[in-house]
């Protein structure tokens, strides 16, 4: 039986945990997001409605854009002014073709403005100038007169923008300019000098920080850059094979590699414990945040499309990959005050798959539907049977359980293929209410959604609860996830 005592709220789960990321790369901003206002797909100031609809519903709290290894070599002066007078580039990381600059910096600010969301921009450190960082963080916040708001103001914004967080450079140890962790800790402390504070709100700046468990990065960074920044980034992908070279398929897989896929992701764990036990050593106060700006799984892409475009089906597989470490980001989100999914639309571990106007949300997608009970709640520790460890119902179930004006929200997945979970929790008080009660399932491991049958993996409403005073007992089938909220 799980226990949940009174008072046994530890931190609060920031909303900035289910975060968003939306790179240039493949279809994610273009025809993803942005299929410009002429189109024939119906949009809003070039931005596609149904996809705002479908992230609205799941509360997207923030974007994070524009890279990604794009982010190191985008220039955002191209992406401003009237767009037939924008240049073209090549995005040279990701397939070689031609980048329009059509959605730029005004074009993501109307995106967050449609989403309700905040801004996380990433700044070009490996190929851009101290200067050209400083004046986009100008143009952006400045109110009042200075070149870039004078600038921003003759394209026809009159008002600055928020910009809450601010990532300076990514991948630095690797796409975004292949450098040692004390180069890059040198040139966090001097880009990051001239990301100011114009206006009232100050800018969270997140440092470049480690890939996988390079618990060395950490360190540098922490040793000589903590008291410069807000947070450290880590990035992880869950590889079934943990091979890059090949990784596996999205949608054709055995029972191994599935079980194979959940313990890779489970190490999210033990890279959040270690690296948080470094930033323990010099910021015992936990001031400065772990901020896991990507994560999710990447497969081989999907057979005929552009490699360099990441596209790949997502199956019940991948929900419970996010569920799992939504959980994993629950319990440490005294340090994880934030992540971004990598990503938002047609690329890697998306919410929504798109095909001209055809639109389909992925089982990941559900997954994030079932968690916003979760977004700035408390986390509750609640106690395990005996014999079980924190979070843990036997083998393959899991649990995580928060709290919230007057309601306790409790989410059970099953990542096992066989088998039931019998989820039996015992509350502090009677319950009186059931505010949800959903289940996301499937007939088959490979379970996914298709422009043809986009609702095969779809939640319903959980049917045989069982309420007897303060218990509550449900059953959680293999490779499902269940939310009940009960006040
Ligand atoms: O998300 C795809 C890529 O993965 C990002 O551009 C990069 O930062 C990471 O290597």
């Amino acid at each position: 039986m799980i226990t949940i005592a009174e008072g046994a709220r530890t931190h609060r789960i920031d909303r900035r945990i289910y975060g968003q990321f939306a790179e240039h790369l493949g279809r994610c901003v273009y025809e993803g997001l942005w299929v410009g206002e002429d189109s024939p797909i119906a949009n809003r100031h070039g931005i596609r409605s149904d996809v705002v609809a479908a992230l609205r519903a799941i509360k997207v709290p923030l974007v994070r854009w524009p890279g990604g290894c794009f982010a190191d070599e985008y220039h955002w002066q191209r992406g401003i002014g009237p767009e037939a007078e924008r240049s073209t580039s090549i995005n040279t990381h990701w397939g070689g073709v031609v980048e329009t600059n059509a959605f730029g910096t005004h074009e993501y600010f109307e995106l967050l403005h449609q989403l309700d969301a905040e801004a996380y921009i990433s700044g070009n450190v490996g190929s851009g100038t101290v200067a050209e960082m400083r004046d986009w963080v100008e143009y952006i916040t400045l109110d009042g007169t200075s070149p870039m708001a004078d600038l921003r103001k003759r394209h026809g914004r009159e008002q600055p923008w928020r910009l809450p967080f601010f990532g300076v450079g990514n991948e630095s140890w690797g796409c975004g300019g292949h450098m040692t962790p004390l180069h890059y800790a040198n040139h966090y402390r001097q880009y990051q000098t001239y990301v100011r504070r114009y206006g009232e709100l100050p800018i969270y700046k997140i440092a470049c920080g480690p890939n996988d468990d390079d618990y060395e990065w950490t360190e540098v960074l922490m040793s000589t850059a903590a008291r410069f920044m807000d947070g450290l980034s880590l990035h992880y992908y869950t590889l079934p094979s943990g091979n890059w070279d090949a990784k596996g398929s999205a949608t054709d897989f055995g029972d191994d590699e599935w079980h194979a896929t959940i313990a890779r992701t489970r190490k999210m764990a033990t890279l959040l414990e270690r690296h948080s036990a470094i930033m323990d050593k010099h910021d015992p106060d936990k001031r400065v945040g772990l901020i896991v700006d990507e994560w999710g799984t990447w497969y081989d892409p999907t057979p005929g499309t552009n490699p360099g475009f990441l596209e790949q089906q997502n199956t019940i597989r991948d929900a419970v990959v996010a569920a799992l470490n939504f959980n994993m980001f629950h319990r440490h989100a005294g340090r994880v005050r934030m992540t971004n999914i990598a990503q938002m639309v047609n690329v890697l571990q998306a919410m929504l798959l798109t095909d001209g106007p055809r639109l389909v949300r992925t089982p990941t997608y559900w997954a994030f539907d079932l968690y916003t009970d979760h977004h700035d709640a408390w986390f509750v520790d609640a106690r395990p049977a005996p014999g079980d460890a924190p979070g843990r119902i036997g083998t393959h179930g899991e649990y995580t359980v928060s709290w919230r004006d007057d309601a306790y929200t409790i989410s059970v997945t099953n990542a096992g293929l066989d088998g039931d979970v019998k989820a039996d929790v015992e509350l502090p008080q009677r319950v009186t209410t059931v505010h949800r009660a959903r289940i996301l399932s499937a007939d088959s491991a490979t379970s996914h959604n298709t422009f043809d049958a986009p609702d095969t993996v779809r939640p319903v409403d959980l049917d045989g609860y069982q309420i007897e005073g303060s218990r509550l007992r449900f059953t959680v089938p293999a490779r499902s996830i269940v939310t009940v909220r009960v006040g």
